[in-house]
Order: structure tokens, then C-alpha cells, then sequence
């Protein structure tokens, strides 16, 4: 089960709301859960020490040669029983290894979330986002966010909204809009900012975001 979390502006909450999903699901999955980094702030996010490389970049860069097991070695502990596959540095190559790894993560026996960052025409991460079980837009229902997303290279299958105080615009224009269904929706809320900048969200995930975000970890298994 693929979770991908992808925007079409940066800021929107994609990193937190990926790393939060990942830590929702790993208490129900004693076996662990994969968080892939395609957009590189998830170790900050989840307050370990940047990796940088090798990562993703370097193993979609070696091409078909590298091992088969030369995946999972990238891996990291990020505690909470949460694996990290960290971006790495460079580029991200597109083409035919993305897909591969787009494969790789569908058909992972743990549940993975992706953190694929903001998808524009030729992102690489678009692959990550076609193959998965759930494709997530995640937005504030911010007009020139929504207006974006209207004409975004891929349909999302569900929308997280970060809603804020005082938005002209609502859920229902949001699904109007993106054309999918609003699957859980985050307040905007100080406390996640607090956690974020304290590398804290993985030891104190804010109860709000975790129950805002449990329709999406049971959405999945229906
Ligand atoms: N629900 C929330 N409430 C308050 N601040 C948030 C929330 N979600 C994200 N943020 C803050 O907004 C900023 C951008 O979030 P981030 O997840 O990095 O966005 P993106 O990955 O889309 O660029 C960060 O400072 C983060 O702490
Ligand atoms: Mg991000």
C-alpha cells in the first residue's frame, strides 16, 4: 500500500502531513512503515540528523546495475517504527528507474508513504504519485493553490486540506475544483508549527493532526 503526498505549491503541508500519516500508520503496523523522501525535509521533519547521500537520487542515477537489495540499504531508522528512504543530494533522474522505484514502493509488504513534494509537467515524482493506492493533493484552499490544481499533470484520488481561519473558500469548493474527495481535514494550528521547528512531531505528534489525519490510515483499508 502506497500512500503519495504531493502538492502543487510549495508550503502547503505535504512534508508534515506525510510524516504524520507515516507515524499514524506505524502504531497499527508492528512490522514497520516506509516513509520515501522525494522532496528531502522528511529527516528534519522527523528530527533525525540529515543523511544526504547516498539516497534516492544516487540510486535512480546508477541505473539497472546496482544490486537488488542496494534499496533497502539506503534505509534509515527514524524511530517511532518508522524506515526513512532519504532524497540524497542531485537531482532526481526521471525515465525508466523512476518507474522501477515507483514499483518497488507499490509492492513493499509495509504500508509507505511518499513524500513526493511539489508535482509539476516533468517531475520525476509523478511516477511515485500514478502508482500509488492513494494519490493525496495536499492544499490550503488558497485560490491561486486550487487554480494550480486545476491544471495539475496528474488528478489526485483525495485531497488533505490545511484549513485556515478566515478562508473564503471551503471544503466543498475544493472538490469542486480538484474534481476528488476531501479526505481528512488539518487545521492550521500553531502547535504543528511548534513541533516542526522543535524536531518534536515524531515523539509529540498534536493529537488534532493525528485524529484529523486517521480517515485517510482507514480510508486505505476499506
Ligand atoms: N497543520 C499545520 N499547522 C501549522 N503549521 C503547519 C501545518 N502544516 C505545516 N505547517 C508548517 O508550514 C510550513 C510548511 O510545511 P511543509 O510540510 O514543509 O510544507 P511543504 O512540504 O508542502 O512545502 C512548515 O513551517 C510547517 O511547520
Ligand atoms: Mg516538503
Amino acid at each position: 500500500m502506497l500512500i503519495a503526498c504531493w502538492s502543487v505549491k510549495g508550503g502547503s503541508g505535504t512534508t508534515v502531513v506525510s510524516v504524520s500519516l507515516a507515524l499514524v500508520l506505524a502504531r497499527s503496523h508492528p512490522g514497520g512503515v516506509l516513509v520515501a523522501d522525494l522532496a528531502g525535509d522528511v529527516p528534519a521533519a522527523l528530527g533525525v540528523a540529515d543523511p544526504r547521500d547516498p539516497g534516492l537520487t544516487a540510486w535512480l542515477a546508477a541505473g539497472p546495475s546496482v544490486p537488488a537489495d542496494a534499496l533497502a540499504r539506503l534505509e534509515l531508522d527514524a524511530g517511532a517504527g518508522v524506515s526513512l528512504l532519504p532524497r540524497g543530494t542531485g537531482p532526481l533522474s526521471g525515465g525508466e528507474r523512476v518507474e522501477v522505484l515507483a514499483g518497488l514502493l507499490a509492492g513493499d509488504p509495509r504500508p509507505v508513504v511518499a513524500d513526493c513534494g511539489v508535482l509539476d509537467a516533468d517531475a520525476p515524482a509523478l511516477a511515485v504519485a500514478g502508482a500509488a493506492t492513494q494519490s493525496l493533493l495536499i492544499t490550503r484552499a488558497c485560490y491561486l493553490g486550487l487554480r494550480r490544481a486545476a491544471t495539475a499533470p496528474v488528478r489526485p484520488s483525495g485531497v488533505v486540506l490545511v484549513s485556515e481561519a478566515g478562508r473564503a473558500l471551503g471544503r466543498d469548493d475544493v472538490e469542486t475544483v480538484v474534481g476528488a474527495p476531501v479526505r481528512a481535514e488539518v487545521a492550521v494550528d500553531p502547535a504543528v508549527a511548534r513541533a516542526v521547528d522543535a524536531g518534536m512531531l515524531a515523539s509529540r505528534l498534536p493529537r488534532a493532526l493525528d485524529r484529523a489525519l486517521r480517515p485517510v490510515v482507514v480510508a486505505r483499508a476499506a
